[in-house]
C-alpha cells in the first residue's frame, strides 16, 4: 500500500516545484552569489559552481527528494523507517539529528540577516514617502548592526512570518505561500535585470560572470563553490527529504529535481546580472565587493539613479521574499518531527521558532554588546555559519550520498527514481557512490584543517 504524508500533501508537481525552488531560492542566492563571484575571480567561480551542481548537488538532491518519498515522514522517521525495512545499522537515524541541529543553526542567523532586509525595505518605504534619503549606506549599516534592539526587532518580525506560514500546514500555509511569493519574486528579478539592460553595463556584467580566467581556479574556489551549492540547493539537512516526504507518487523525482536545480542556479546568475550591471555602472570594481556588496554598495548606487528608491524597495522586497520562501523550508522538518510525536502543529512550529529566535540573539549581541567575543578569530554569526553551513550542510550531504548509494535497497531507490532510464539511474548511482562523496570528503577535510 502507498504511504501519504499525516501532514498533507503538494498538490501537484507544480505546487513541489515551486515550494522546493522557494527552498532553494534565497539569500544564498540573492546576497551570497554575487559576492561570492565577486571575490572568486567572476567567470571562473561560476564554471566551477556549475560543475559542482551537476557532479555532486544534483545527484544527492535526487537522493534527499527519494528517501524522503518513500519514507514519507520526517527526515528522523523516514530513516528509522527505512533502515528497519532494508535492514540497514539505525545508526543512520543520526542524519536525521544532524539535520534537524543545522536547521536550527541556520534558521537562528538566517533570520537575523533576513531581518536587515526588512529593515532595508522600511528605509526604502519611508524614504518614497518623504524620508531622509540613505546617503552614506556604510553608516546605515554600521549603525544597524550597533542597534540590538532594532536588529532583534526584525529578526521577530521575519520569524513570525516564517512561524505563521509554517503553523497553517504543507497545504494551507507552506504551498499557498510560494504560490504567491514565487512569481512576485521571478517578476522582480525580471525588473531588476531588464533595468541592469537599459544600464548599458548588462554586457560588462556578461562578461565578467561568463568568461572565465583560468588561472584564478584554485583549492580555494573548488572549495567555496561547493559550499555555496550545498547552501544554494538547501542540500545535507534534509529540507529537501522533508519536501520529498509531502511528493506525489506519480512525479518523477528527476524532472522535478533537474527543474529546481535548473530554476535555483538560473535565479542566481540572473540576481549576478541585475546586480553587477548597477555595481558596474556605478564605478565600483566588480570583484572583491565582500558581503558588503548588496547592503553598502547597492544602496549607494540606488540613490544616484532614476527611480533609485523603487529599485532599492524592489531589490530588498525581493530578498526578503527569497529568504521567507527559505526560512519556512528550514522550520518544517522540526516542527513536522514534533508533530509526529503528537505535538499540535501551532505548539510546534511556535516552539521550534521560538528557540530558533532565542538562539539568534546570539548572532544579534555579537554585533555590538559581543563584538569581543571572538572564536577561532569569528564573531558569533561567523561561526555558527562555519559550523552550520561549511561542516555540517558538506557531512550531511556526504552521508546522504553514502547511504542511498551502498546502503539503501537499490530496487526501492530505483522504483522512486522512475523516469531515471537504466544507463542514467546507473551513472546517478556511480555518482553518489563515489564522486560525491570524494569530492565533499576532499571539501570537508579542506575547511576542517
Ligand atoms: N537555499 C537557501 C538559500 O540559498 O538562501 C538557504 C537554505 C535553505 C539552506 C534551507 C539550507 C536549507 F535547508
Amino acid at each position: 500500500m502507498e504511504k501519504t504524508s499525516i501532514h498533507g500533501m503538494w498538490s501537484s508537481r507544480f505546487a513541489f516545484i515551486l515550494a522546493a525552488t522557494g527552498s532553494a531560492v534565497g539569500l544564498g542566492n540573492i546576497w551570497r552569489f554575487p559576492y561570492m563571484t565577486s571575490d572568486n575571480g567572476g567567470g571562473a567561480f561560476v564554471l566551477v559552481y556549475l560543475l559542482c551542481v551537476a557532479m555532486v548537488a544534483l545527484p544527492i538532491l535526487f537522493a534527499e527528494i527519494a528517501i524522503g518519498r518513500r519514507g514519507r515522514r520526517s527526515p528522523i522517521h523516514s530513516l528509522m523507517d527505512i533502515t528497519r525495512e532494508d535492514g540497514v545499522s539505525r545508526g543512520w537515524v543520526g542524519i536525521g539529528w544532524i539535520s534537524i541541529i543545522a536547521g536550527v543553526l541556520i534558521l537562528s542567523f538566517y533570520s537575523v540577516v533576513a531581518g536587515w532586509t526588512l529593515h532595508y525595505s522600511w528605509l526604502y518605504v519611508k524614504q518614497l514617502f518623504g524620508g531622509a534619503a540613505i546617503t552614506d549606506p556604510g553608516l546605515v549599516f554600521a549603525e544597524l548592526l550597533s542597534h540590538p534592539f532594532e536588529l532583534t526587532f526584525w529578526h521577530a518580525v521575519f520569524m513570525v512570518l516564517t512561524m505563521g506560514v509554517v503553523a497553517l500546514g504543507v497545504e494551507q500555509g507552506l504551498e499557498r505561500a510560494v504560490k504567491f511569493l514565487m512569481p512576485a519574486l521571478f517578476i522582480m528579478l525580471l525588473l531588476l535585470v531588464a533595468y541592469g539592460a537599459t544600464t548599458g553595463h548588462l554586457g560588462a556584467a556578461a562578461s565578467f560572470l561568463f568568461n572565465p580566467d583560468w588561472s584564478k581556479i584554485d583549492g580555494g574556489v573548488f572549495l567555496r563553490a561547493m559550499g555555496q551549492a550545498f547552501f544554494s540547493l538547501s542540500l545535507g539537512m534534509c529540507t529537501m527529504m522533508t519536501y520529498g516526504a509531502y511528493l506525489p507518487r506519480d512525479v518523477s523525482v528527476p524532472r522535478v529535481g533537474a527543474t529546481v536545480a535548473l530554476a535555483d542556479t538560473g535565479i542566481a546568475l540572473l540576481a549576478g546580472l541585475a546586480i553587477f550591471p548597477i555595481v558596474i555602472g556605478f564605478g565600483m570594481a566588480p570583484t572583491g565587493g565582500g558581503a558588503g556588496l548588496i547592503f553598502t554598495s547597492l544602496p549607494l548606487a540606488f540613490n544616484s539613479i532614476p527611480f533609485g528608491v523603487v529599485y532599492g524597495l524592489i531589490f530588498f522586497l525581493l530578498l526578503a521574499f527569497a529568504a521567507w520562501t527559505s526560512s519556512i523550508s528550514l522550520l518544517e522538518p522540526a516542527t513536522a518531527f514534533l508533530v509526529e510525536r503528537g505535538v499540535s502543529r501551532k505548539t510546534a512550529a511556535l516552539s521550534m521558532a521560538a528557540f530558533c529566535w532565542g538562539l539568534g540573539l546570539l548572532s544579534v549581541l555579537g554585533f555590538n554588546h559581543w563584538s569581543h567575543v571572538k572564536i577561532l578569530g569569528r564573531d558569533i554569526m561567523s561561526f555558527i555559519e562555519l559550523i552550520a553551513n561549511d561542516l555540517m550542510l558538506p557531512l550531511g550531504g556526504l552521508l546522504i550520498a553514502l547511504f542511498a548509494g551502498w546502503f539503501i535497497s537499490g530496487e526501492r531507490m530505483r522504483e522512486q527514481l522512475h523516469g531515471l532510464p537504466a544507463p542514467l539511474f546507473t551513472l546517478w548511482r556511480w555518482l553518489v557512490r563515489v564522486v560525491a562523496p570524494v569530492l565533499v570528503a576532499v571539501v570537508l577535510v579542506r575547511a576542517v584543517i
